[in-house]
């Protein structure tokens, strides 16, 4: 059973939540509390797997007690669902929030959110994930400008326009999104010159994904390991994202399915970012291991700390609320064949994109470049050398980087 504490100092608020989830009591124990303060007491009685809380509350603010529970319960799910008005005020604050949701949300929505949260709490079970997560403390939140964009494509009257105007006020974003639109990642036969023409050329999911990558990348500290150096892995990141978008195509994926190949492409690393960052001192263990023994980065991890990147980076994709199509694609990257599902699917893409990049992958120690053909055959693909071939690599990072150099390997 699943717990949900609810706060609002709103009682109306909190009687439509009630009648909103009530077909959810059998799968989720659900409380209510009308402060801050009451929060806390409920909280230090009982471990719950998420909150939600209100912003503007009288005495005790919906930042200060998400603050609070950040340092006493880390391991709870922080969301705020708050109306527009406050939404300058929070993004200003958005440090201790896993996930902002506005007011008023749709039902179906906020169901889904919920489920998708308590879905990737799976992964815990898995391995020594939980005991990983509990050592990193505090995950990092979704940066503001991707909720700035969000919600304009959610406000009725938004538009790409706009979109383009919420960039272009990030002077170091609208410069990073025209180096790389322009770039031979993408291969634009046009010269691009606003943001505001990259959203509209390259689409709007494609440009949120790069804002969230940017953003992501650009707010970790580089490292003096070579196997993860932050630098490279971007690179790295990049044209696996490009090329997992290409191969989603020719695998016939659904549009969803092909943005979420671009997606995960480009976050499947980010587990990395948050190991270099929260647990510097066993990624030195991991390197040293990984050198020792040759055997790549992923493997490293799972003897030194009984997880992988992948599991982390897809467990806090999966609090941040992202679909489990990204989150599975994330999770198993170096490893399909332990995914649940095994049709074809984003993480099919990602999959085939990675092991192709795999010499521009720094945790890539030996430079090798196998493939689960068992995984692959299962998934209905048993001309792996056809589908890569028809592949246009975007992404040929330096004269023997790229999908077609690697796979005549
Ligand atoms: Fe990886
Ligand atoms: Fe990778």
């Amino acid at each position: 059973m699943r717990r949900i504490l609810f706060v609002d100092d709103e009682p109306m608020v909190l009687d439509g939540l009630r009648r909103t989830l009530r077909t959810m009591g059998k799968e989720w124990q659900m409380e209510y509390a009308t402060s801050g303060r009451e929060a806390l007491e409920i909280l230090a009685a009982r471990v719950f797997d998420v909150l939600v809380t209100d912003m503007r509350m009288p005495g005790m603010d919906g930042c200060q007690l998400l603050n609070h529970v950040r340092e006493l319960y880390p391991h709870t799910v922080r969301i705020i669902l708050s109306g527009q008005s406050d939404k300058e005020e929070l993004l200003k604050s958005i440090e201790p929030v896993h996930l902002y949701l506005s007011k008023p949300c749709d039902a179906e929505i906020l169901k889904a959110t919920l489920a998708r949260t308590f879905a990737v709490r799976h992964l815990l079970e898995n391995d020594s994930l939980a005991e990983v997560i509990s050592k990193i403390q505090s995950l990092p939140s979704l940066p503001s400008l991707y909720y700035e964009i969000i919600d304009e494509i959610r406000s009725a009257d938004g538009s790409l326009a706009r979109v383009g105007d919420i960039i272009s006020k990030d002077l170091g974003m609208s410069a990073k999104i025209l180096q790389l639109v322009n770039s031979s990642f993408f291969g634009l036969a046009t010269h691009i010159s606003s943001p505001a023409k990259a959203v509209s050329l390259l689409g709007l999911e494609t440009i949120k994904a790069l804002v969230l990558g940017i953003k992501i990348f650009s707010g970790f500290s580089s490292s003096d390991l070579p196997c993860y150096s932050i630098a490279t892995l971007w690179d790295h990141s990049l044209a696996t994202a490009c090329l997992a978008r290409e191969i989603a195509r020719h695998l016939n994926l659904t549009q969803d399915e092909i943005e979420d190949s671009f997606l995960a492409g480009l976050l499947h690393d980010i587990g990395k970012l948050i190991l270099l960052d929260r647990l510097p001192e066993a990624c030195g263990k991991i390197a040293e291991v990984a050198s020792s023994t040759e055997c790549p980065v992923s493997q490293a991890e799972k003897k030194v700390l009984g997880t992988t990147h992948g599991r982390i980076g897809a467990y806090l994709l999966g609090i941040w609320g992202f679909s489990e199509s990204v989150v599975n694609a994330v999770a198993f990257h170096h490893c399909p064949g332990e995914c649940p599902n095994d049709a074809l699917s984003a993480l099919t893409a990602v999959y085939l994109a990675n092991q192709c990049q795999g010499k521009n992958d720094p945790g890539n120690i030996n430079k090798t470049v196998n493939f689960d053909l068992d995984y692959l055959s299962k998934s209905g693909i048993d001309r792996i050398e056809e589908l890569l071939l028809t592949c246009s690599d975007p992404c040929r990072l330096g004269e023997n980087g790229g999908c077609e150099d690697s796979f005549r390997r």
